[in-house]
Parts: structure tokens; C-alpha cells; sequence
């Protein structure tokens, strides 16, 4: 049975005008390896510890900016939220079709809340604590493109046609703001788009980005602002001692002008100065060590890297089941083309390199969970393939071919061809991304013995269900697997209300 929403009754749970407060416990363990009498024993202590959550449930008004608002993401997810805000429907061959959120988490996901009667009960994910409404989002963003949203809709040939037609009058006024272009960075045949950019020195274009958000904030009397990289991917920045290691470092360099510093960390410096949340959803380097360590001590959330829509998140689900089930992946070969400018973009060495960096650590955490397939630092063999094909145009073909060793020394192949609009992929994710990072920033939280309320870690690893390579802090573990990286974003929220982790247990029927 579906139900829409709940409340906690419990005497860990308080619910105030603006907060629930619930005290919970944490159950883990702890590891030690102990000397027994000249043996060393690996030893495992179950451990208790209390936490107490408090979320502010205040929803505020939320703008989301995007750099890139004018590409095939910006502009797909924009015209999908007019269309689900204006309740629009549109031929096509098949039906008649709604406008839906379809491939996002919070707006198209649910939870098991408990049985009823003997029923399993089910609520919508976001039911578990007050978010933002998407349909409530205002969009601004930037683009080194002047193209206005309705010809961008256009160009971007995501959209069924009839659809597009209802969507125009909304979004031809639309004209992104112009954004920080550096040649350099993303790849020459971006060229001939860079008629939309912001002159200066880089400090300028910070300044610039800076006036931008504030002036947003205000022409549109929003409460919080989220910024969000959907833009081209770039080459990874050059990280060099003196130049971006430290937050001083970075800050100096900007000064100085220096030709290393790519646009989008000039964006994400722009938005930690401003205490804006900036989520990175290509795979470049954008957060240099040294803008990490900005963003840190200014406590100001940065997440990514990189969306994981297609490809990656099939393989974060079935290399963690072949794995998981005691079956050896010994080669992952994995192809795409796609014909959509993100594909052209691609087509150059540097910005590919950046994508198959970010695609190829995925399956390591999986990998070194399993000591008896893998030896210590054993890999399956890996490889990553991208080419530019425009004819299929935003319609990306992922394919992959996984060898796995089996039973007594067999092998097993499973091939996969994954089909579909990219953006339609991405668009949702997006979503989910600002949300979630709005909603976090209401989280807070302490444990036993610590006597303040903190929020989470400014580097966002809630996000990671949604990043392909996820940005973790320094020293904090990589969790790649699919349903390891859902299960702590439900489990966190779960805890914020006073809910158990689903254990999945089912001990009422045994
Ligand atoms: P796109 O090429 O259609 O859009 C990118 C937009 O960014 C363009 O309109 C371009 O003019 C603009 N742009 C480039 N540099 C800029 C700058 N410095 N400032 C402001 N605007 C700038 O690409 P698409 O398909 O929308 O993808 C966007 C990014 O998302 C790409 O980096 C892609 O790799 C990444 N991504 C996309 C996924 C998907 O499923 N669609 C999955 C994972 C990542």
C-alpha cells in the first residue's frame, strides 16, 4: 500500500513549529587488532553511540543557478519544470503524455515505512522530511551562449516536438546571463558558442559572478541560492604547489591572473565567498586542494564530481551484485557515443581525459570489499571508450561487455546497450542534487561529547548516490556501490525522524 505522508510518534522524535528534533542511536562497530598473548586477533565490538538531529523545517523560497543553462541539461530541465509546473501534457505517437519527474530520487522514489494489517506500507522519499517543491524552483544560470532557452530546447532535440511548442512561449525570453569563458580549457570547437562572456581579469570574473548572485537573489526575493556546473566538461587543472594547494595560494593566484586557474573554480571561489552551495557535474578537477580547503573553512557545501546517470550507474549496480555474489569481473569494457555537444566537447584528448578519469575509479571500492576474489591491489582490467557520432545526437549508446571468472574456472560474459537521451537522464539527477544540498544545509547534528550542534562536512558526501566520482574529504572512504550510497541518503534522513535504518530484517514474519 502507498501512502502520502507520516509522522513519527516517538518519545526520541520532537516535532516544533520549526524543527524535528529526534536523539538516536547510532549502532556501529569498532575494529581493533589486539595482541593476544603474542597473537594478533582481529576483534569486532558492536558500539552504541548517541547522536541528537535537528532539522529545520522551514522550506525556503530556492533559486538554482546553472552554469551552462543554455546546453542540452539547462535547458531540458528547465523546460521540464515549467512543464510540470503548468500541469502540460502533449501528443505523442504513442499517447497522450503528462508532464512527470520521472528518474529522480526525492520527486519519483519510495520508502518502506513498515506493514500495516500485514501489507507492506510504502511513502514517497519525500515525505521523510520537508523539502522544496520543484515545481517552486526559480532558474537563472549562465552561458557563454546567447541563445535563449526556447532556440537552446530547440538545438538540444531532447524534447518531443508538440511539447517544445507549448514550452516556447515560456522560454524564449529566457537569455542565460554571460559566463566565464577560457579557451584553454574546454575543447577548440567550442569556439564558434562563446558569444555571451564575461571580459576582465579573473578577479574581475569573480567579482562579476559574485554581483550576479546577489542581484538574482534579490530580483527574485529567494532565500537561498544553489549553483550548479552543467557546462562543458574541462581539461583537469595543472595542481601545483604554490599556485592552488592552499586557500591562500588560490586566492593569490586570482589576484595574480594566473592563466591555471580554470572558469569553473573561478565560479566555485565566487559562490564559497558568497556562502552558496556549489555542486560540480562534470568530471574536471574543479576542486582544486586549494578551493577544498576554501570551502572548508568558510563551512560552505561543495559536492560532485561529475553526474552518474547512464553508464556508471549500471556498472556501481552490477559489479557491486557480481561481487557481491562471489563472482570474479575480470575485464569491463565499456564503449559510448553519443552526438550531442557535451559528445563534440569530448572529442578532444584533454576534456575525454577528464571523463575517463572520472568513469574509471568506480568499481574500486567493490573490488577491495572482496578479498577472496581479488588479491591485495588486483584490478579487473578497465577501459573506457568515447567517440562523437552526431547523427544520434543527444541519444547516447552506452555499451559494455563484463567478463566475470565463475564457478571452476568458467567464464561468463553479460553485454548491455543502454539507449536513450542523455539529458532526459541527467535532468532529474540534477533535481535531486539541489535539493539534496538545500536540505542538508537545515540538517544538524551532534554526538555524544560533542557539545554543539554542527552541520555535515562542507565537502557534501551525501551526494555521492548521484556523482560519479564522488568528492569525499580527505581521509574519508569512496562508496561507489549504488545501493550502499542510496541506503546512507535514506538511513541519515531516516535517522532525522527517529527512524531505524531498513535492515531489510523482516523479523515481524519469520
Ligand atoms: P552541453 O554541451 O549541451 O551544455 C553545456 C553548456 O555549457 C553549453 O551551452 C555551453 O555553451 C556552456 N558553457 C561552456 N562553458 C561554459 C562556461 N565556462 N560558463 C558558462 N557556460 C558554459 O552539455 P550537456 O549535455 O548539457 O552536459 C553538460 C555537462 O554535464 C557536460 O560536462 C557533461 O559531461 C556532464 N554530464 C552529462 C551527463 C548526461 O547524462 N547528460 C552525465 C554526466 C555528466
Amino acid at each position: 500500500m502507498f501512502i502520502e505522508s507520516f509522522k513519527v510518534e516517538s518519545p526520541n522524535v520532537k516535532y516544533t513549529d520549526n524543527e524535528i528534533h529526534s536523539v538516536y542511536d547510532y549502532e556501529t562497530t569498532e575494529v581493533v587488532h589486539e595482541n593476544n598473548n603474542g597473537t594478533y586477533q582481529w576483534i569486532v565490538k558492536p558500539k552504541t553511540v548517541k547522536y541528537d538531529f535537528k532539522t529545520d523545517t522551514r522550506v525556503p523560497k530556492l533559486g538554482v543557478m546553472l552554469v551552462g543553462w543554455g546546453g542540452n541539461n539547462g535547458s531540458t530541465l528547465t523546460a521540464g519544470v515549467i512543464a510540470n509546473k503548468e500541469g502540460i501534457s502533449w501528443a505523442t505517437k504513442d499517447k497522450v503524455q503528462q508532464a512527470n519527474y520521472f528518474g529522480s530520487l526525492t520527486q519519483a522514489s519510495s520508502i518502506r515505512v513498515g506493514s500495516f494489517n500485514g501489507e507492506e506500507i510504502y511513502a514517497p522519499f519525500k515525505s521523510l522530511l520537508p523539502m522544496v517543491n520543484p515545481d517552486d524552483v526559480v532558474f537563472g544560470g549562465w552561458d557563454i551562449s546567447d541563445m535563449n532557452l526556447a532556440d537552446a530546447m530547440a538545438r538540444a532535440k531532447v524534447l518531443d516536438i508538440d511539447l517544445q511548442k507549448q514550452l516556447r512561449p515560456y522560454m524564449e525570453n529566457i537569455v542565460p546571463l554571460p559566463g566565464i569563458y577560457d579557451p584553454d580549457f574546454i575543447a577548440a570547437n567550442q569556439g564558434s558558442r562563446a558569444n555571451n562572456v564575461i571580459n576582465g581579469t579573473k578577479k574581475e570574473q569573480v567579482d562579476h559572478i559574485i554581483k550576479d548572485m546577489r542581484e538574482f537573489k534579490e530580483k527574485n526575493n529567494v532565500d537561498r541560492v544553489v549553483v550548479l556546473w552543467t557546462a562543458n566538461t574541462e581539461r583537469y587543472s595543472n595542481v601545483v604547489v604554490g599556485l592552488n594547494d592552499t586557500m591562500e595560494n588560490l586566492m593569490q593566484s586570482v589576484d595574480r591572473d594566473e592563466a591555471e586557474i580554470s572558469p569553473s573554480t573561478l565560479y566555485a571561489i565566487a559562490c564559497v565567498l558568497e556562502g552558496i552551495p556549489f555542486i560540480n557535474g562534470s568530471p574536471q578537477n574543479t576542486f582544486v586542494p586549494g578551493l577544498i580547503d576554501l570551502a572548508i573553512k568558510n563551512n560552505v557545501l561543495i559536492g560532485g564530481d561529475d553526474f552518474k546517470s547512464g553508464q556508471t550507474k549500471m556498472k556501481s549496480v552490477l559489479v557491486d551484485f557480481l561481487v557481491g555474489a562471489g563472482i570474479k569481473p575480470t575485464s569491463i569494457v565499456s564503449y559510448n557515443h553519443l552526438g550531442n555537444n557535451d559528445g563534440m566537447n569530448l572529442s578532444a584528448p584533454q576534456t575525454f581525459r577528464s571523463k575517463e578519469i572520472s568513469k574509471s575509479n568506480v568499481v574500486d571500492d567493490m573490488v577491495a570489499s572482496n578479498g577472496i576474489l581479488f588479491e591485495p591491489g588486483e584490478h579487473p582490467d578497465h577501459v573506457v571508450v568515447i567517440k562523437y557520432v552526431p547523427y544520434v545526437a543527444d541519444s547516447k549508446r552506452a555499451m559494455d561487455e563484463y567478463t566475470s571468472e565463475i564457478f571452476m574456472g568458467g567464464k561468463n560474459t553479460i553485454v548491455m546497450h543502454n539507449t536513450c537521451e542523455d539529458s532526459l537522464l541527467a535532468a532529474p539527477i540534477i533535481l535531486d542534487l539541489v535539493l539534496l544540498a538545500e536540505l542538508s544545509t537545515r540538517i544538524q547534528f551532534k554526538s555524544e561529547g560533542e557539545g554543539k550542534f554542527h552541520s555535515f562536512h562542507p565537502v557534501a558526501t551525501i551526494l555521492s548516490y548521484l556523482t560519479k566520482a564522488p568528492l569525499v574529504p580527505p581521509g574519508t572512504p569512496v562508496v561507489n556501490a549504488l545501493s550502499k550510497q542510496r541506503a546512507m541518503l535514506e538511513n541519515i534522513f531516516r535517522a532525522c525522524v527517529g527512524l531505524a535504518p531498513e535492515n531489510n530484517m523482516i523479523m515481524e514474519y519469520k
